[in-house]
């Protein structure tokens, strides 16, 4: 099986490299594809060692050229960011400027990425597919992941969107019930950055209650909230939640301080001098300190059921609602558990959501809809509707204002613009 990676050159490849080294036993070809030439060979040499010190048969190759990169490929992993740590840097600093956090997903920011994003995505997403296999899956990492799986579904790819937030929590749990991690089965739903963890089956038996009166303090820290939240929820909200839930203590917080991309960057910096090594062979644990925890084995593990090869796995994907959230229109994209093979991923049933899980899922993904659409069509309009639209914003004024910021700092990266 052929695997093909676009934004292969990113810091964070050796973390699915190891992924595919340790699991990934099927692969015959794993394929870097970056436009950054310089970056893409070091990455390339190093994920090349972390196969050969595996003793992993299959072979590491690097290129710049897409067509090329990606022909005959099986599946297509899209981990692209356009404009790179500058543009998410302005993404987390000028929503602050209006009182609104600054995050690359969430909020203005996550706006921002959508828009220049998405029109990126949909042109490699095209050209992969003139020369990938026929019936080739992509599997799309790139951010915002719920907005830019849509619009690849839109366009008729055949695409799911992947998150590491699920497996995160599943890993966490397993070891704090001692169970192997296969067996915990999640009740995760709800959009992509913006999930409830509202149940955790092992043998089919919900063990979340038991977790959340065991442990709920650590819980609560690893998602940024007082226990309280989680105790009143009932259940365990992802990190990206604390931007909803203490979204002024966010801004707070943001003033005066350093960027989480600035932080990357110079994560980025001192990886990227570590991977030149030729005697490192292992991924480094400075890769820890970002957040892509788990996401190779969140990539294999998808990438093997959508072959057929693994028919009783559970995996939390990006996937058309299709009837699943009964209040959301059937082409929402939503983020739930779901058995995957080679037709695609089939949701497991999912009850009914609580008020304020449905309330806020319908909110965004309103919001959703309206940013995928400025994304398509441009436009100030379609911008500051999208602005109104969010929770995080909701205000006209701040719509406004975001909106001329928005488009001032993003402006070099939107065709319309
Ligand atoms: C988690 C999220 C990803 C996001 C990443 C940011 O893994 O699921 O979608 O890209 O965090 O991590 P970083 O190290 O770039 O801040
Ligand atoms: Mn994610």
């Amino acid at each position: 099986m052929k695997i093909a990676v676009v934004g292969g050159g990113s810091t964070y490849t050796p973390e699915l490299v190891d992924g595919f080294a340790r699991l990934g036993t099927t692969v015959s070809e794993l394929v870097l594809i970056d436009p950054a030439a310089d970056r893409l060979e070091i990455v390339g040499r190093f994920s090349a060692r972390i196969f050969e010190n595996h003793g992993h048969p299959g072979k590491v190759t690097w290129t710049t050229d897409l067509e090329a990169g990606a022909t005959d490929a099986d599946a297509v992993v899209v981990q692209l960011r356009v404009g790179g740590q500058a543009a998410r840097i302005s993404d987390e600093t000028f929503p602050g400027e209006c009182g609104c956090v600054g995050q690359e997903t969430t909020g203005a920011g996550g706006l921002a990425k959508a828009l220049r994003t998405v029109p990126v995505v949909l042109d490699v997403a095209a050209r992969i597919r003139a020369r990938a296999r026929p019936g080739a899956w992509i599997v799309d990492f790139t951010n915002p992941v719920g907005i830019v799986t849509r619009a690849l579904l839109d366009e008729g790819h055949r695409a799911v969107g992947l998150c590491n937030v699920a497996i995160g929590f599943q890993r966490r749990f397993a070891r704090m019930l001692g169970a192997d991690p296969a067996a915990v089965v999640l009740d995760h739903v709800g959009l992509n950055h913006l999930t409830w963890e509202r149940a955790a089956y092992v043998d089919g038996v919900d063990r979340l209650p038991g977790l959340l009166a065991a442990h709920v303090d650590e819980l609560a820290a690893e998602v940024d909230l007082p226990a309280e939240v989680l105790t009143a929820l009932g259940n365990v909200p992802s990190y990206y939640l604390s931007y909803f839930y203490a979204h002024d203590r966010h801004v707070r917080q943001a003033r005066g301080a350093q960027t989480r991309g600035h932080r990357v960057a110079e994560i980025e910096a001192t990886l990227l001098e570590a991977y030149r090594d030729p005697a490192l062979r292992e991924k480094p644990a400075l890769l820890g300190e970002r957040g892509g925890a788990f996401y190779s084995e969140a990539a294999v593990g998808l990438i093997a059921a959508l072959q057929g090869l693994d028919p009783d796995g559970v995996h939390s994907v990006n996937v058309r609602n299709e009837g699943t959230l009964p209040f959301l229109p059937d082409h929402a994209v939503i983020e739930v558990s779901a058995r995957a093979g080679a037709a695609g991923p089939v949701p497991l049933p999912v009850a009914a959501l609580a008020p304020e899980l449905a309330g806020l899922v319908g909110h965004v993904s309103g919001y959703e809809e309206l940013a995928l659409d400025a994304a398509l069509r441009g436009g100030r309009s379609r911008v500051y509707r999208a602005l109104l639209a969010h929770p995080l914003v909701a205000q006209h004024e701040r719509a406004e204002a975001l909106t001329d910021r928005l488009l001032a700092a993003g402006a070099r990266h939107l065709a319309w613009a």
